[in-house]
């Protein structure tokens, strides 16, 4: 993600039109896609060049069998493998440096995430201490390590994240839930191996949960203060295969073309992000999640249709090529905002996820406190509209 620290002026301070963003485009990760192709597992590790592969999960991938699988081709191509299948959502420190003891007994030298963000995340998280040394706070920024970083071979099993396609592990710090941006060129995953086969089995509230994430990062890079002529490119392709996917993969799970769009619109969100950053739905989800314990994809999920309001509110055409993209009519209309945010709060409903943060067990006197620590996340200093510490307010205030 090299465009974040780039601003969108001139030399001389000037801003610059958004299609005029100057950028710095490096893909850094092999992607390979398709239905089956999770059988080149084994071939594919073999050519990052490694011999121990530490592979990081979570247990619902050993119950699907997924995990298990992961071993025998691994194993098939000759490699050892050192499982962490422990990782938890939101990954902590305490994740990561789980994962870099069962790594450094087994002298492992290649990462495999396999799963969610979670796991993925805590796969390149290793990848830092093991190869720098440190702790993940000695990371948190950009390319602070020194020394190359093992290669990290990245399997998502849901459709959400995109982190197979970013250069950032995002940890959470286990004493203040302080979520660190660790950032790295050498972070991003060598390879994304992307088989929809493997979403298949997932449930529905994670397909629903996960989705929603997905939809956020187009909606949210779309219009991201840092989006240039290319981050629009990969959101506004990653919002039409996601919003027409959606309820095609809640109505019939075993689609596979259906699931093929949620994993390759969710791989070009994660592409989007990578290029332009995110807005004031992801500022305003952390703290709920530090706070509250909302699960990430619901608490952005809730909060995106009132940023989507407040963001129209003050440039009235901002969404008007992405809902031209999504069959809107009237896209620029003064009402356009209030109907994308409809559009994503009927999304919501099919998904049976929560519209309202009050359903979520989150009360008023919490806001001014949410508000707060909204204020501090990095991801809101990039949505186009500025938000004060009474902004975000006014937003929970919406939202409860
Ligand atoms: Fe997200």
């Amino acid at each position: 993600m090299s465009a974040p620290s780039q601003p969108a002026t001139t030399p001389s301070g000037e801003s610059l039109p958004a299609g005029l963003t100057p950028l710095d485009f490096q893909p850094r990760t092999r992607v390979v896609f398709g239905p089956g192709v999770f059988a080149r597992l084994g071939a594919l590790a073999r050519e990052l060049g490694g011999t121990r592969v530490l592979l990081v999960s979570d247990p619902g991938l050993r119950s699907v069998g997924h995990l298990d699988r992961a071993v025998q081709l691994l194993r098939e191509a000759q490699l050892e493998v050192a499982c962490f299948d422990d990782v938890h959502e939101n990954p902590t420190t305490v994740d990561v440096d789980r994962a870099v003891t069962v790594a450094r007994e087994a002298r492992c030298d290649l990462m495999l995430g396999l799963g969610g963000g979670s796991s993925l995340d805590c796969a390149k998280g290793a990848s830092f201490l093991l190869s720098n040394g440190g702790r993940m706070e000695d990371y948190w920024g950009y390319a602070k390590a020194t020394r190359p970083l093992l290669p990290v071979l990245a399997v998502p099993t849901t459709s959400g994240t995109g982190s197979e396609a970013q250069s950032y592990a995002i940890i959470a710090h286990a004493e203040t839930h302080n979520k660190m941006a660790c950032g790295d060129p050498g972070a991003a995953p060598r390879i994304a191996l992307l088989d929809p086969e493997l979403t298949l089995t997932l449930p529905r509230s994670v397909t629903a949960v996960t989705g929603i994430d997905a939809i956020s990062h187009a909606v949210e890079s779309f219009v991201s203060t840092r989006r240039t002529p290319l981050s629009t490119v990969f959101a506004e392709q990653a919002a039409r295969l996601l919003v027409a996917a959606f309820p095609q993969v809640l109505a019939q799970p075993q689609d596979t073309a259906a699931r093929g769009d949620m994993l390759w619109g969710a791989h070009l969100a994660g592409m989007a992000i990578e290029n332009s950053m995110l807005g004031a739905a992801h500022a305003c989800a952390n703290p709920l999640s530090a706070l509250c314990g909302l699960t990430h994809g619901i608490a952005v999920g809730v909060m995106l249709p009132h940023v989507v309001r407040y963001n129209q509110a003050a440039a009235p055409a901002l969404y008007a090529p992405l809902m031209q993209t999504l069959g809107f009519d009237r896209p620029e209309a003064t009402d356009a905002g209030d109907r994308l945010a409809q559009r994503l709060t009927g999304l919501l409903e099919q998904g049976a996820l929560p519209t309202r943060l009050s359903a979520c067990g989150v009360t008023a006197d919490l806001i001014p406190q949410l508000a707060t620590q909204a204020t501090q996340q990095w991801t809101g200093k990039f949505n186009p509209r500025p938000l004060t510490q009474a902004d975000f307010q006014l937003l929970y205030e919406r939202a409860l």
